[in-house]
């Protein structure tokens, strides 16, 4: 059977001739024990849960396709075991949290948090079974409100890695977390397809965030030691609003202010949001991120902290909660990257000029992957000048009025200072950072950097059509 007819043209009505199973892309998309994808994602910290979802009962959890269940002992400090008891199986979603560690119900063997065996009350004294065996147990950080789980190796067990975007001064940061039923790397490379926003957030069913994001952006794509970042860049007005989205492989990605109107002349603004997409399993993934509030990066205060939390967040369609009517008539991200399928098969893709950014993320991946395969280690985040990971999410808006001349090459232009600006400091501190960023940029302004854009995009309050 071919898609092609006999002189080399697509067959119409010819859905009979198309493939209907395609084979996923496995090396990528399986994150279970042993899997390729799930050896690599073991080698990162990743955040699990919120602190609110962990109450005084255990409670059962998968990540990366294993069962799991996560506690917080009577002193406080949180352990996260392998689901099925070490003596015969029972869950310890059903012990009791004792002092230091947690009891199985079904014979009483007593666990610590790092797995060691503590007690096998039903044995005689002289039993060697608790120090011949361990319950499968992982390390925890809590940070902020979310609570972080390293799965690998314990003797190649990285640093927790503080992000600069962890510590921006006066900043409030609220984390969400939200399902969606799909593999991870179809939430993942959403945030690599920069092209998505004009059309899925603006043209195709109206504005989801704001006006201006209904131009196509001129994209660049930038290395940085542990992924990319890239360049949106936009003529606003009198303005060009360059917005910066972060991505470190695996699974680590920041956008800009999430209600972003390009009215003033702003230097390095930075992320709307600071997110993970992290495998439940092969079909199921988390989102879980903090939302960033500060007065800087949203000056009039549109997003609303009281709407983020567990299955919710305060910017549009990212979760699968609305009718479904609704959701047909304005499907927003949620409803693009579930309904590509469980798990996407590339093969089925037919990749185009505006899926760069996707294109490169897999490569990323598929080498990282590969590497590790052959022995290779991947390279983890660490701080440089021993204080901060710097990361690239957020926006900068000049004020460049276009001058009669080529304006794509102008914003193009400016695009790169940025960017070139943001690389440049990145070894200083966040408030360092900004005013060298200025410094360097604000000579690059014509005329009253105070002026309000009169062309300003209007902020729309999303509410679908009837
Ligand atoms: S199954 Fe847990 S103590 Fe027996
Ligand atoms: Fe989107």
């Amino acid at each position: 059977m071919s898609e092609i007819s006999s002189n080399n043209q697509p067959i119409k009505f010819g859905g009979y001739y198309q493939p209907k199973e395609r084979e996923v892309e496995d090396l990528t998309a399986r994150v279970g024990p042993g899997t390729p994808c799930g050896e690599y994602l073991r080698r990162f910290w990743h955040p699990i849960m919120l602190r609110t979802q962990l109450d005084a009962l255990p409670r059962a959890i998968r990540i990366l396709s294993e069962d799991l269940v996560i506690y917080r002992d009577l002193s406080g400090d949180i352990g996260l075991l392998h689901k099925h008891c070490a003596h015969r199986g029972a869950s310890l979603e059903f012990g009791i949290i004792a002092d230091h560690g947690i009891r199985c119900c079904y014979h009483g063997w007593m666990y610590a948090n790092d797995g060691t065996i503590l007690e096998t009350p039903g044995e005689p004294a002289s039993s060697p079974h608790k120090d011949r065996y361990c319950q499968g147990a992982y390390p925890v950080i809590e940070y902020k409100d979310v609570i972080f789980a390293y799965l690998g190796p314990p003797e190649l067990k990285p640093e927790f890695p503080i992000l600069d975007a962890m510590v921006i001064p006066d900043d409030k940061m609220v984390p969400y977390l939200i399902h969606s039923p799909c593999n991870w790397q179809q939430v993942s490379e959403n945030s690599m397809d920069p092209f998505h926003v004009p059309f899925l957030h603006t043209r195709v069913a109206g504005p989801q965030f704001s006006e201006v994001f209904e131009q196509l952006p001129i994209i660049e794509y930038h290395d940085t030691p542990y992924g990319f970042f890239y360049t949106n860049a936009r003529r606003v007005g009198d303005y060009i609003w360059v917005r910066m989205h972060d991505h470190m492989v695996p699974n680590f990605s920041q956008n800009g202010a999430i209600f972003e109107n390009v009215g003033k002349v702003r230097y390095f603004g930075r992320p709307g949001l600071t997110r993970w997409v992290v495998p439940t399993d092969d079909t199921n993934t988390m989102v879980i991120a903090w939302r960033h509030y500060n007065d800087r990066d949203d000056p009039q205060h549109q997003g609303d902290p009281h709407e983020v939390g567990v299955g919710k967040t305060d910017f549009f369609g990212q979760s699968g909660d609305r009718p479904y009517e609704e959701r047909q008539r304005t499907p927003g991200d949620y409803e693009a990257w579930c309904s590509q399928g469980p798990i996407t098969s590339h093969k089925r893709e037919h990749l185009a000029t505006t899926d760069r950014g996707v294109a490169l993320l897999r490569r990323k991946l598929r080498e990282e992957v590969q590497n590790l395969q052959k022995g290779v280690e991947p390279t983890r985040p660490t701080a440089l000048n021993g204080s901060h990971i710097p990361t690239y999410g957020g926006d900068t808006i000049l004020r460049i009025p276009a001058n009669g001349g080529d304006d794509v090459k102008l914003v193009e232009e400016v695009s790169g200072k940025i960017a070139a600006a943001y690389i440049a400091f990145q070894d200083l501190p966040d408030t360092e950072r900004r005013t060298a960023i200025a410094n360097r940029l604000a000579p690059l302004n014509v005329g009253d950097t105070q002026a309000i854009n009169p062309n300003q995009g209007k902020i729309f309050e999303f509410k679908p059509l009837a």
